[in-house]
């Protein structure tokens, strides 16, 4: 069904949404990256992006806090860009694990067959693919301005945060040498791994990953500064990835409920897509045991459910003024 909705009625549900969800509790701070445990845990936003530009918000939406995981389809989208999309299936591939974002196990299986740019392995062979192969500086470079493009304001580094990761990170670092026994990066591991754990350690807020969200719902065109970040084409190949695996092995359980592809990570943020619609993102630290927000799941859900939009053939919605 066709549905048209006010921009005023889509600020009044935001705003509904923040009332319904502010208050919910259970979860918990990320306390494996010592940084993540201390950040506030009461804070919240969401941030909705429409193609024009016009942002809708409700609380938290400019504090500053880790992109983590998010940052993968950042990444993702830089490695399209530079060597488009059979590469990257070629070198990565577009599969679900479904296992943990950090699973070793994976790899294990996956030796011989690719897996996806969205979970740590793929992701730190994102890193090793971005161009300039071995210039450290230079693919650093072509990461921070991928990730201006896409928010359409810079980032700013955390130190603490990337100093934190970059002590804890023992996990990644027998991934990214897993990776070089399967010829599955293709730069320096260590080097690849750094720029991964720096990535992650970016400072973001809603509002921005929302406009990013909405630069892909835009196929490519970042509706803030009017870039054309990507070629149009790219767009499907994006949303698929995180169709796929947004939410690792709880990837299915989030699509059936919220209906629109998101990527998730352990700073507390959500990025949403409806392609052709919106983006979307919601922030709060506590995390369930999946290690997803609690609150920006159930914001985010509140807000798909009651426009009945959904990828997989819900309302179409036309945004009027
Ligand atoms: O690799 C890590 O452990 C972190 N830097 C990122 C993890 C993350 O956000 C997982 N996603 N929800």
């Amino acid at each position: 069904m066709k549905k048209t909705i006010s921009t005023s009625s889509l600020r009044a549900l935001v705003a509904e949404a923040y009332d319904q969800v502010k208050s919910a509790t259970g979860g918990a701070n990320a306390d494996y990256i010592p940084y993540l445990a201390n950040v506030p845990s009461d804070l919240f936003g969401i941030a909705l992006c429409l193609p024009n530009g016009e942002l809708i918000e409700a609380g938290d939406t400019d504090y500053v806090f880790g992109i983590e995981s998010i940052s993968k389809v950042h990444t993702a989208v830089l490695v399209l860009r530079q060597s488009g999309a059979d590469e990257l299936l070629a070198k990565i591939g577009a599969d679900a694990t479904g296992l943990p974002f950090n699973s070793i196990m994976a790899i294990l299986l996956e030796k011989d067959h690719p897996s996806t740019p969205l979970v740590n392995s793929g992701a730190i062979s994102a890193c090793s693919l971005v161009k300039p192969v071995g210039n450290a500086d230079a693919k650093w470079q072509a990461i921070v301005d991928n990730m201006t493009d896409l928010c359409g304001s810079p980032l700013v580094l955390q130190q603490e945060l990337y100093k934190s990761e970059t002590a804890t990170n023992f996990n990644n670092k027998s991934i990214a040498w897993l990776l070089k026994n399967y010829n599955r990066i293709y730069d320096d591991p260590d080097m690849s791994l750094d720029l991964y754990t720096r990535q992650c350690s970016m400072g973001v807020t809603a509002r921005q990953l929302a406009v990013a969200g909405c630069t892909i719902a835009s196929y490519g065109m970042n509706p803030v500064t009017k870039q054309q970040v990507f070629p149009s084409a790219l767009a499907p190949k994006i949303v698929a990835l995180i169709a796929a695996v947004g939410f690792y092995e709880h990837t299915g359980d989030w699509m059936y409920t919220s209906g629109i592809p998101a990527k998730t990570g352990v700073g507390g943020g959500i990025m949403g897509v409806l392609p052709g619609g919106f983006g979307i993102a919601a922030f709060a630290p506590p995390l369930d045991d999946a290690g997803n927000s609690v609150k920006a799941q159930l914001a985010i859900k509140y807000i798909t459910q009651h426009l009945g939009v959904n990828v997989y053939g819900g309302d179409s919605i036309e945004i009027t003024a």
